[in-house]
Parts: structure tokens; C-alpha cells; sequence
């Protein structure tokens, strides 16, 4: 349930990706919603260089979701600039990509029901230290659907009440694989019914991190909510049932429309993403057709 004085509040505050003309010197960029979301164009990201990739991670402070059109990306590029901003980390949940064990190909076929990410959530925060960034590359993809949304979760905490950001301070959130990729799975990777195979290693079957609901971005210094409906569990000290309904609340709190911006793939696409700051939810509306997407992810920070 959204708190009923949601819209007053989004009103209340001001979006904070605002655009600022000639802030870039490597690219120009075009926001894609008042929330959140940038396309970037004239990026030579076949010569990556510092100055490219200080405007890339400013942008990416700035607006949280860039995206990148009508490149031809081999898989060792995609490595290679991932690299440039972090640690990239091999994905436990799936067999790589062969030969790239930094690559994770994220497949959708003609048979298939679900779809890989299909609920809202962060990549990943079921790790101690999940990843920062996320880059998804669109192999192939179908004509019309299988978009991808994306949340500002800045907004989502500016935007609760005063009385109640006091109460979730303390508070800490336990996210697993068990909500992510067990019983309860939203399709946030769902492995029966999608083409990429998903499942949990033994040595990750129990595996869940406490993190606290509200996290503070260690570049921008704001603090995001930190909630999410594909992995968060439990409030830590508390049951499950006892934490569902303030869960619950805040996953739909954090995905309210205007806190949204939502990217059509084509083939070339990427879009690069700061899981600290944002959601995402794969649109599931292309039954019968294929998409394949290549993901690479960097490693984060322990959140606080
Ligand atoms: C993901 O959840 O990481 C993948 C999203 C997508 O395929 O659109």
C-alpha cells in the first residue's frame, strides 16, 4: 500500500537529477525522465580514456541510469569498461558465459513464461557487498517489449514521512536467495521457467546479508532506500510475518511512477546502473520471441 499522502510528498520535493547544459566535455546526454535515467550520446567508448570515465561515474552520480545506443560490443569491451569503474565480479547464480567468466548471459526464449529480473529489485543485495554497477549489454531483443524500468530511490526516502525515516534509521533489512530464487520468487530469476538457468550453489543456499534499510550513496553522501520486493526478507530481530506489511509498504513506496524512468532496448544497447541508488524491473511482455542480454557486474561497497 502507497502511504495515502505519497503525491502530496512527491511533490514536495525536488527531483534531483537536474539538468545542468554543458556539464559534459566527452558526450552530450538527455535526460529520460524527471526522475531519474540519461541517454548519453557521442561517447567514444571504443577509446576509453580518464576524462571519458570521470563524466561517465559524474553522470552516473547525477542520474543514476545511463544508457548507450547503436554500439557493437564485444564481450572483452563490455569487460574492459566495466573494469574501468570497479572489481568486476563473476555471478554465483549462473553458469558464465563460456570463455568469460566476468559475463553472465541473461537468455529469454520463445517457450519461455517468466523472465529473468521480472520483479522490482537491486542487483544482488543479498550479497555482504553487492555490486555498485551493473552493465547490460542487448544482444537481441524483440521488436516492441521487454523493457527495463528503473526506480530513484533518493526520491523514495525524501519522499516518506519525517516520523517515519526516524523509526527505519535503526533499522536493518535481511535480503536472501531464498525470496530471490526460492519458493516465494517473484521471477527475479525464477529458474523452471526461464532459458538462463538459475540456481543457488550450496555454499550460497543460506546465504543472506543484513543491511540497513536506509543506505548513504559513499559518493554523493544521500541516503537511498534500500528495499527491495525480489530479495529483502526480514527486518533483522523481527519474523517474517511480523515484517511484511512495512516490507511491503516500502517496496511499493519505492516504485511509485513518478519516481520512475523506463529504457527501450534495441540491439547495441547498454545501460549501465548504480544498484546503490536505484531499482529495476524486466518488463515481461514479449511472449514467444527472443531476447538476449549480456550482464557484467561491479563490486560495491558494504552498504551503510
Ligand atoms: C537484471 O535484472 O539484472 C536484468 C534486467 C533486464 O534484463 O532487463
Amino acid at each position: 500500500m502507497v502511504h495515502p499522502r505519497a503525491h502530496d510528498m512527491i511533490a514536495a520535493v525536488r527531483h534531483t537529477p537536474q539538468f545542468q547544459p554543458g556539464r559534459y566535455r566527452c558526450f552530450d546526454l538527455r535526460p529520460l525522465s524527471g526522475a531519474l535515467g540519461a541517454e548519453i550520446t557521442g561517447a567514444a567508448l571504443d577509446r576509453i580514456d580518464e576524462p571519458l570515465m570521470s563524466e561517465i561515474e559524474t553522470a552516473l552520480a547525477d542520474h543514476l541510469v545511463l544508457a548507450f545506443r547503436g554500439l557493437d560490443l564485444s564481450p572483452e569491451a563490455q569487460i574492459a569498461l566495466a573494469r574501468h569503474l570497479g572489481h568486476v565480479i563473476p555471478w554465483p547464480y549462473a553458469k558464465p558465459m563460456a570463455g568469460y567468466p566476468e559475463l553472465t548471459e541473461l537468455v529469454s526464449g520463445p517457450a519461455d513464461i517468466n523472465n529473468f529480473g521480472g520483479s522490482w529489485h537491486t542487483d544482488s543485495s543479498t550479497f555482504g557487498t553487492p555490486p555498485k554497477y551493473t552493465l547490460l549489454y542487448c544482444v537481441t531483443c524483440p521488436p516492441v517489449g521487454g523493457d527495463t524500468s528503473f526506480a530513484n530511490q533518493y526520491l523514495a526516502w525524501d519522499t516518506l514521512p519525517e516520523t517515519l525515516k526516524a523509526e527505519l534509521e535503526g533499522l536493518r533489512l535481511v535480503h536472501s536467495t531464498k525470496r530471490g530464487f526460492g519458493d516465494h520468487s517473484r521471477g527475479t530469476g525464477s529458474s523452471a521457467v526461464t532459458t538462463t538457468p538459475v540456481s543457488v550453489p550450496p555454499q550460497h543456499e543460506k546465504l543472506a546479508s543484513a543491511h540497513p534499510v536506509a543506505r548513504t550513496h559513499p559518493v554523493t553522501g544521500k541516503k537511498a532506500l534500500y528495499v527491495n520486493s525480489g530479495f529483502s526478507s526480514h527486518f533483522e530481530g523481527w519474523s517474517e510475518a511480523e515484517s511484511e506489511p512495512l516490507r511491503d509498504a516500502l517496496a511499493a513506496h519505492g516504485a511509485i511512477p513518478e519516481f520512475t524512468c523506463r529504457v527501450t532496448w534495441g540491439p547495441g544497447t547498454l545501460v549501465i546502473w548504480d544498484n546503490r541508488c536505484t531499482l529495476h524491473y524486466a518488463h515481461n511482455d514479449y511472449r514467444g520471441q527472443n531476447r538476449t542480454m549480456r550482464r557484467a557486474v561491479v563490486e560495491g561497497e558494504r552498504p551503510y
